[in-house]
Parts: C-alpha cells; sequence; structure tokens
C-alpha cells in the first residue's frame, strides 16, 4: 500500500557512523593505492585492499538499513497485519509508536474502532521522533480521527487491565536495554490484553526472550516468524494469543 507517511530513520547513529567510517575507509583504502611504495607512508599500502573491503562492508549496510527504514519495514508491516482477520471495531495499541508504522496500519484496518499508540519519543531510537511528527503522519495517512497518542513508558501502561483486542510493537522493546524492564513490558502488554485478544512483537533481538514472557503470562500458541534480514541483524515476530475467558 503508498504511503503518504515518513517513518523515520531507525538507529540514525548507527547508519550515520557506518556510511562516515565507510567513506573515510574508502577514501583511505584509495590514497594508499595510489601513493607510491616509496612514500612515507608506502608500507601502509598492503592494507589498502582491507579498507576498501571494509568500506565495502559498511556502506552496504549503512544501505541496507537506510531501505530498511523507508520501504522494508513498510513491507513487512503491511504483511504482518494482512495476516489478522480484522473485523473493524478493535482497539489496537502500539508499544513504543515511533512515527506510527504499525499504529497507522492498524487504524486503516478500523472503521468504528480504535487505536492508540505510546511512546517516550526518543530521537537516539528513531530520527526525528516526536509526538508532532507521528501525528502529522496519523493527518496524511488520513487515520488521526480514530487514533490517539499517549506519552508513557511501555513498563507502565497507563490502561485498566483487558481492554485492547491487538496489541503490537515494531523494534521497540530492545530499546528497553535492560532484561528485567523488558519482561515488564511484555508483562504490561499482556495484562491490557483482552481474553481472546492477539499480540505481535516484531524486534531485532530477544525474540526468545519475549516468547518465554508470553508464557509465563499464562499467553497461547506463543509462535515465532522467519527471520528478515531488512535492517541486517534478523527481525522476528512473536506472536500470541491470551486464552479467551472461561
Ligand atoms: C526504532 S523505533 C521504532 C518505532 C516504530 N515502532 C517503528 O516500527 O517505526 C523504537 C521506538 O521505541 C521507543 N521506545 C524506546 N524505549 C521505550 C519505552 N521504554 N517505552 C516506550 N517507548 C519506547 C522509542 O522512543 C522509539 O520511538
Amino acid at each position: 500500500m503508498k504511503s503518504k507517511a515518513d517513518y523515520g530513520l531507525d538507529a540514525p547513529l548507527v547508519v550515520r557512523r557506518l556510511a562516515l567510517g565507510g567513506l573515510a575507509l574508502l577514501c583511505a583504502g584509495i590514497v594508499l593505492c595510489i601513493l607510491p611504495a616509496t612514500s612515507q607512508i608506502g608500507w601502509l599500502r598492503p592494507w589498502a585492499l582491507r579498507g576498501i573491503t571494509a568500506s565495502i562492508g559498511c556502506l552496504a549496510t549503512a544501505g541496507v538499513m537506510f531501505w530498511g527504514s523507508k520501504v522494508g519495514k513498510l513491507r513487512l508491516r503491511d504483511r504482518l497485519l494482512a495476516t489478522f482477520s480484522w473485523r473493524g471495531d478493535e482497539r489496537v495499541l502500539d508499544v513504543g509508536c515511533g512515527h506510527g508504522l504499525m499504529l497507522i496500519g492498524a487504524a486503516r484496518q478500523l472503521t468504528t474502532g480504535q487505536a492508540i499508540g505510546i511512546d517516550l519519543w526518543k530521537k537516539e531510537d528513531q530520527a526525528g521522533n516526536s509526538a508532532d511528527a507521528t501525528r502529522e503522519n496519523l493527518r496524511r495517512e488520513g487515520v488521526a480521527e480514530r487514533v490517539e497518542l499517549r506519552d508513557c513508558d511501555a513498563r507502565a501502561l497507563p490502561f485498566e487491565d483487558g481492554i485492547f483486542d491487538v496489541v503490537l510493537s515494531s523494534w521497540a522493546l530492545h530499546n528497553i536495554y535492560e532484561p528485567a524492564g523488558r519482561a515488564q513490558a511484555v508483562r504490561e502488554i499482556c495484562r491490557v490484553l483482552k481474553p481472546g485478544g492477539r499480540v505481535a512483537l516484531t524486534d531485532i533481538r530477544h525474540a526468545s526472550e519475549y516468547a518465554r514472557e508470553l508464557r509465563l503470562a499464562s499467553m497461547g500458541n506463543v509462535r515465532r516468524s522467519w527471520p528478515n534480514f531488512i535492517f541486517v541483524t534478523p527481525t522476528v515476530t512473536v506472536f500470541a494469543e491470551k486464552p479467551p475467558a472461561p
């Protein structure tokens, strides 16, 4: 589906360091190649090829990560949301929504339902991250009237128990660096999910940890997707369902 929204650049510092480091290595490698072997630093010439090879690795990784943020994750989002059978009246929560990738994708499926995105809007996790940038994306995608944004931490969701039909989270929970914090966030997600509700946690790390926490929280049908390499490091989605009320 074509998008008018800008979903930002993930891990901007990593992409910038890889691109600048790659360019520096490429320049150094080229200079070493063209230097006469008799010059003062001519003894470094055997390193030229290694520098150029490393630069290609850095630049290619930066390129793939840029493509992942701009194209790959939209495709992955659309494929993932298409696996849900939507009624249109669901209440959906996107945990760590950033610029609103999953939030907007889910909101497009709703008619009478509502989607809520929560985030701390950390700029080191996504370039230009802010509630205002996400609000602009909601407006551009024509879903603003059925979406609400809240400033809050995934580890302490300000919602009652059992009120969401679907909880989504994409590339957000690994940004909580302590395992206890990630476990707390998964428990919070399970708490706010309705009996019979569904969860999908997409991330580049910690899939086994999320699956374990979901099982510990008595979630059913816990399963993992095949890995996807849009951010080089494998992205895996962990799905689960809360058992229906007895
Ligand atoms: C890489 S971005 C991904 C954003 C969005 N889900 C996407 O797929 O484009 C990670 C997001 O997680 C948010 N985040 C990090 N730690 C958080 C926390 N403890 N609670 C809520 N959001 C958090 C960041 O502010 C950022 O918006």
